[in-house]
């Protein structure tokens, strides 16, 4: 098994020492800088000495405000999630954190939220999952880390939707299958993803299967903007498949998924 940058997490401190050495490769010193700081070496090594990390890979992807690593885990290969302390954008976080009743009692360091914010997604993975969804399973949440399953297939990510071309047929499924997940979310999980788009879903190449990632700024219904989030996941989407000659309007289909557990009680009630 061939990786770029395998290493075990135990002698990490050594290794950056190395990789700091490779001035001309930016990515690493990126990697380096902006990742493993301090606190963040520390949690690799409690869940390296846990074994729930048994060896680095090489960077997925460097995101607004985190990293995703590939690594080892225990049995399977896992996607390591790691929020960057550093991060820039962790302002907005709070606007998510903050109306979020799960989250009233935290302490509002950045560092705290950026905390609080790796449980949340980790909590979002499980709910999505409890509900029906095909999402990572999330393993771990230890400090700015998130450990997850790995989606992918020898040691290559799936393909987002975005990259991933579809036959009109294979489409017609995708794009239902999304749907009904933002209403399995809604109606089930109470929960709405929040940055929903052709960015946000993997498709797994050898069924079509949609596949929804980067739930930390899902929200609950309770949520004062989640209706406007569902609204803008649900025009993302529909936009998308324009492409394909799917037509549809998303104000229905938000009507649609918002009316439904009223419609459902009410023809209990009947019954
Ligand atoms: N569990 C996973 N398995 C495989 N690949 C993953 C997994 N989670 C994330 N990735 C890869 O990493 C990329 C970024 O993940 P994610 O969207 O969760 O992070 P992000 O930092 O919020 O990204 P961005 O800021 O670009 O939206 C994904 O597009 C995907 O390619
Ligand atoms: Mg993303």
């Amino acid at each position: 098994m061939k990786k770029k940058v395998v290493r075990k997490v135990k002698r990490i401190d050594t290794e950056v020492d190395k990789l700091r050495m490779k001035r001309k490769d930016t990515d690493t010193l990126k990697v380096k800088e902006n990742v493993f700081d301090e606190p963040t070496l520390k949690a690799l090594y409690t869940l390296s000495n846990k074994g729930i990390i048994q060896a680095m890979g090489g960077p997925i992807s460097t995101g607004k405000e985190a990293n995703v690593f590939l690594a080892e885990g225990e049995e399977k290969d896992i996607a390591v999630k790691i929020y960057r302390i550093s991060s820039s954008t962790f302002n907005s976080m709070e606007d998510y954190i903050l109306g979020d009743p799960r989250f009233r009692n935290i302490r509002h360091s950045k560092r705290d939220i950026i905390f609080a914010w790796t449980k949340k997604e980790q909590r979002n993975l499980i709910r999505a999952k409890e509900a029906g969804v095909l999402v990572p399973e999330p393993l771990v949440a230890e400090r700015n880390i998130l450990v997850m399953e790995f989606m992918g297939m020898d040691e290559k990510p799936y393909p987002s939707l975005k990259e991933h071309a579809l036959k009109k047929d294979a489409a017609e499924e995708v794009f239902s299958t999304v749907i009904k997940y933002i209403d399995l979310l809604y109606n089930k999980a109470d929960l709405v993803h929040g940055d929903l788009s052709e960015y946000n879903i993997l498709i797994d190449p050898n069924t079509n299967e949609p596949i929804f990632i980067d739930m930390g700024q899902s929200v609950t219904k309770e949520h004062p903007r989640s209706k406007d989030f569902m609204l803008r996941d649900i025009e993302n989407i529909t936009r998308y498949f324009k492409r394909y000659g799917i037509d549809e309007d998303p104000h229905d289909l938000y009507s649609y998924i918002r009316n439904k557990k009223e419609n459902e009680q009410i023809n209990k009630h009947k019954r």
